[in-house]
């Protein structure tokens, strides 16, 4: 067990083998649900089993690629029909859910209400959806807990997870403990006193003169009465929290983190490997996404577009006499053309500069090009994913 441990991948098609749960993380934009999506597709193909790809917010056209569409959390089968488009039957059976903020709330009050009274009464209140859906990291948390409920259930060989968007890269992996705290916090006893002991008066308590004041005493007791439901369910949801978190630090589960050769995403990248790092999840790679292709960076290359720019005209006349066209039109193409190369080739450059600069120490480093077109069906996800697979 101390060797699969430690054991090191050398690529994702290994990482993919060795792992129960892979979860994509990174930046805003850079192509987690795309990665967790493309290297789900390839599991299924290549290695065959039972693999789930858990989504969070896809693009309307890859939902409905892999036909999570309007099902919510219910996972659904990707037909094989789909992989057959895309050449490429699978050896597996690949699974999407994605995932339903609301009714993964009323699963958990469901299961964590003492009775089915309280948990109507919670699931009743007024401020019950508004409460749960913009409780600070409502979105992380619900996604980790589904997770954990998907993986419980033993149902697939492999998962990967895609991760909401967030201000910080951290909160995905802090939401159990953020939770579990939450139900032991100052601010919850403060909120649920006057529910709790009824020799307190509630006018003695500044907070509550002043809360009164400003909300309106039926607010006021709407919010008291929400918290001390929610707060019967905290032994239930603080033992889960703390399983969740297990599960997260898991050797079986690993973390692939998505960039972009941008400075903002990779700057972001560097922090969350250090993060996973300092707080004990294991990074099993670090994708950078969008890459643009090698031959940019080659420099005869830049020379022949310099001088197509600086001879046009000459170049022009030659390929006049060929029969291409018309010398005007044939420079305003050359010119346009090779004036678009050299703009690429700075960016390219500008990406090489980053690479280099990477200050991420990881075994496997995978770039990915830019695909001309974005990536919204099968055959789209598995020639993205022939990229991630196997290091060229
Ligand atoms: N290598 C690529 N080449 C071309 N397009 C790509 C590539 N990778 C991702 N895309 C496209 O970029 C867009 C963003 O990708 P995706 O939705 O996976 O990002 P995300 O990190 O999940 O975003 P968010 O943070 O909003 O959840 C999508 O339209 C996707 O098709
Ligand atoms: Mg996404």
């Amino acid at each position: 067990m101390a060797a699969a441990r430690t054991a090191r991948t050398a690529s994702l098609e290994q990482l993919l083998a060795a792992k129960e749960i892979v979860v994509t993380c990174g930046a805003g934009g850079v192509g987690k649900t795309t990665t967790a999506a493309a290297l789900a597709a390839m599991a299924a193909v290549r290695h065959g089993g039972r693999v789930l790809v858990l989504t969070v917010d896809p693009a309307r056209r890859l939902a409905d690629a892999l036909g999570v569409g309007a099902i919510g959390n219910q996972a659904v089968r990707v037909p094989t029909a789909a992989f057959g488009a895309a050449g490429a039957p699978p050896r597996g059976e690949l699974w999407a859910a994605m995932l339903d903020t609301k009714s993964s709330w009323d699963d958990l009050v469901a299961r964590h209400a003492p009775d089915k009274r309280t948990a109507k009464r919670i699931l009743d209140n007024a401020l019950y959806e508004n409460i749960t859906g913009r409780f600070v990291q409502s979105h992380q948390y619900i996604a980790v807990e589904r997770l954990y409920e998907l993986h419980g259930e033993g149902n697939y060989d492999l998962i990967l997870v895609d991760t909401p968007p967030s201000r910080d890269a951290l909160d995905f992996l802090e939401a159990p403990e953020r939770m579990a705290d939450f139900f032991a916090s100052r601010f919850l006893r403060l909120l649920t006193a006057p529910y709790r002991s009824s020799v307190v008066n509630m006018a003695s308590k500044p907070f509550f003169t002043v809360a009164d004041r400003i909300l309106g005493s039926q607010f006021l007791q709407d919010i008291t009465e929400f918290f001390s439901l929610f707060q019967t369910m905290a032994p239930g949801f603080v033992e889960r929290a703390t399983s969740v978190s297990r599960l997260l630090h898991d050797h079986r589960t690993a973390y692939v983190v998505v960039s972009s050769l941008e400075a903002a995403p990779l700057h972001e990248a560097e922090y969350f490997v250090d993060a996973l790092a300092g707080k004990g999840f294991q990074l099993g790679a670090v994708v950078l996404n969008k890459v643009l292709p090698a031959y940019l960076l080659d420099e005869p290359a830049g020379t022949a577009a310099t001088r197509l720019v600086e001879d046009a005209e000459a170049v022009a006349a030659r390929l006049a006499t060929a029969g291409v066209g018309e010398p005007a039109q044939i420079v305003r193409v050359l010119t346009e053309v090779a004036e678009s190369f050299l703009r690429f080739q700075v960016v390219a450059q500008r990406e090489a500069e980053q690479r280099a600069e990477l200050g991420v120490a990881t075994d496997v480093l995978v770039p990915v090009p830019y695909f001309e077109t974005d990536i919204y069906d099968m055959a789209g996800l598995l020639r993205l994913g022939d990229h991630l697979w196997a290091p060229r």
